[in-house]
């Protein structure tokens, strides 16, 4: 037993001393002694000297090396790294060997180079490479003896960095008529792959609803759109890797026309016997169609159907008409006019001159007589107007109604009424009513009155049904006829 330990020390040292091509291990059986013949035993001590001929071991040159890396194919091309893959060497003289990537960029002779993490892995990522641009990689193997043979290069292009479309270049918009918008624009320059068509996104400004349509072209027509009415458009081109950058807004009105609607609110205030106010309101905002650049007001006696007059009026909500005839109905109509021209016109709306120029420093006085009809759910009211009222202008009168005091409700009606019937009353219910004449100055005296309600039908239905049963089950009218109550104005 005492002789191995020392045969193994004579191994070594003859293996240090004469770089033995055996010398890859030291086995703990005895070597075959013969190869080592000649040599003489040195005394030194062996520890250091086994320590010392491992590390020459490695280093040593001469061994087979491996072939080149099989199949190296690029899996995964982006724009700023490539993943290499391969399969180790048909001939690979050795476990889990280690590789190098050499790579270089096309026209350039310098080569960077990228190891595997780990031995036996199959797989690199090369980072930090420049997007759109062709590199070439080659693989080697590496076992034990040293650098085995290169894969031939590999072409590879890196993705483009930008691969969806840029914005389109010199988007227009002209309107082309009242309703439609003209949309033009240029190919994106930027972008990879052919631009494979056009969304045209618009609409109303700031209303928030905004539409597509698909464009092939560089260039489309929107109709349907609203009169004289700002847009919004804009455009987003599209390629097999989806939809790219928009453009911003451009924002464009499309053009006016005439009015679609008639001015609104007309109404006619008699000044005096030769003179009418006119009054209106524009057209409603979305018929207005443009610029309302003023107003025709048209007029003539109402017998008269053919003499009609005409007057241009700026932009204006009134016209005082002088120079008339008086206590003589005249009719007036009013259309507004854009740029393009005038829209429909009101209806026509008349009113009579006053007979004689009458006294408007001070209120009428209170009208001559007042007059009530209760019903079940209503009140009519019909009256005479005040005994002055041929020396004092009455312009209206107002009726003031409720359930015990005449101040819950206020309704107005003009002076040429004179009766008003008051709806959704209670039945059955005490009601006091006023009524005033009133002119610019203010409201005259009121003249007051009351009446009740009549019963509902069918409370008096059952009632007289209980008291007539047994003789008369029908009746044809069960309600007695009201008269109507009065009062005459105290004078
Ligand atoms: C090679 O790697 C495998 C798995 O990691 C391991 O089991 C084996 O021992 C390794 N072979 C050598 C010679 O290192
Ligand atoms: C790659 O491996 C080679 C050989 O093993 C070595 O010389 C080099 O320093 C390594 N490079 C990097 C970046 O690790
Ligand atoms: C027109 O008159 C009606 C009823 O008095 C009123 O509600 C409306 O606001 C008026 N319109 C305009 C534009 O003045
Ligand atoms: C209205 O007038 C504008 C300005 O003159 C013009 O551009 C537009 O075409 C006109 N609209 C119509 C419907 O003619």
């Amino acid at each position: 037993m005492e002789a191995v330990p020392g045969l193994f020390c004579l191994f070594s040292v003859l293996v240090f001393r004469f770089s033995c091509l055996c010398a890859c291990a030291c086995p703990p059986l005895p070597p075959p002694i013969y190869l080592c013949q000649g040599v003489t035993v040195p005394t030194s001590p062996a520890p250091s000297l086994t320590r010392a001929t491992a590390h020459h071991v490695a280093a040593t040159p001469g061994g087979p090396l491996p072939s080149s890396p099989r199949d190296v194919v690029a899996s995964l091309v982006s724009t700023r790294f490539i993943k290499l893959t391969w399969r180790v060497p048909a001939d690979a003289h050795g476990e889990n060997l280690t590789y190098q990537v050499y790579y270089s960029k096309e026209g350039m002779n310098r080569e960077r180079v990228e190891n595997t993490s780990r031995p036996g892995e199959l797989q690199v990522t090369i980072q930090n490479l420049l997007p759109e641009t062709v590199y070439y990689f080659r693989v080697v193997a590496q076992n034990n003896h040293g650098t085995g043979e290169s894969s031939p290069p590999l072409k590879v292009e890196t993705q483009p960095e930008v691969q969806v479309p840029g914005p389109a270049p010199n988007l227009r918009a002209t309107s082309s008529s009242p309703t439609s918008v003209s949309v033009s624009w240029e190919t994106p320059l930027s972008g990879n792959g052919e631009i494979q068509n056009y969304k045209l996104y618009y609409m109303e400004k700031g209303a928030g609803n905004e539409q597509d349509i698909d464009v092939g072209g560089l260039s489309f027509t929107v109709t349907g759109l609203k009169k004289y009415t700002e847009y919004t458009f804009r455009i987003v081109a599209i390629n097999k890797h989806g939809p790219g950058v928009s453009t911003q807004d451009v924002i464009v009105r499309t053009l006016s026309d005439v009015p679609s609607a008639a001015p609104q609110n007309m109404t006619l205030e008699v000044r005096s016997s030769q003179s009418i106010l006119v009054q209106w309101q524009p057209p409603p905002l979305g018929t207005q169609n443009g610029q309302i650049v003023g107003y025709k007001l048209r007029y003539r006696k109402t017998a008269r159907k053919t003499e009609t007059n005409e007057i241009l009026v700026d932009n204006q909500l009134s016209q005082l008409i002088t120079g008339l005839e008086k206590n003589t109905e005249y009719s007036f109509r009013v259309v507004a006019m854009t740029v393009n021209g005038s829209g429909p016109a009101t209806d026509w709306v008349a009113t009579d001159t006053f007979e004689n120029d009458l006294d408007e420093s001070r209120v009428p006085d209170m009208p001559s007589s007042l007059h009530v009809r209760p019903l079940v759910n209503s009140i009519v009211v019909s009256w005479t107007p005040p005994e002055n009222q041929h020396q004092v202008v009455v312009r209206g009168y107002a009726i003031g109604y409720g359930l015990g005091s005449p101040h819950a409700q206020t309704v107005r009606v003009d002076h040429k009424q004179r009766y008003y019937t008051i709806e959704n009353l209670e039945p059955s219910s005490h009601y006091v009513i006023s009524l005033k004449a009133f002119n610019n100055m203010g409201e005259g005296i009121p003249l007051y009155e009351s009446a009740v309600t009549r019963q509902h039908t069918q409370t008096l239905l059952k009632l007289m049904f209980m008291l007539f049963m047994p003789h008369t089950p029908q009746f044809q009218n069960p309600a007695p006829c009201c008269p109507l109550w009065g009062s005459r104005r105290p004078s």
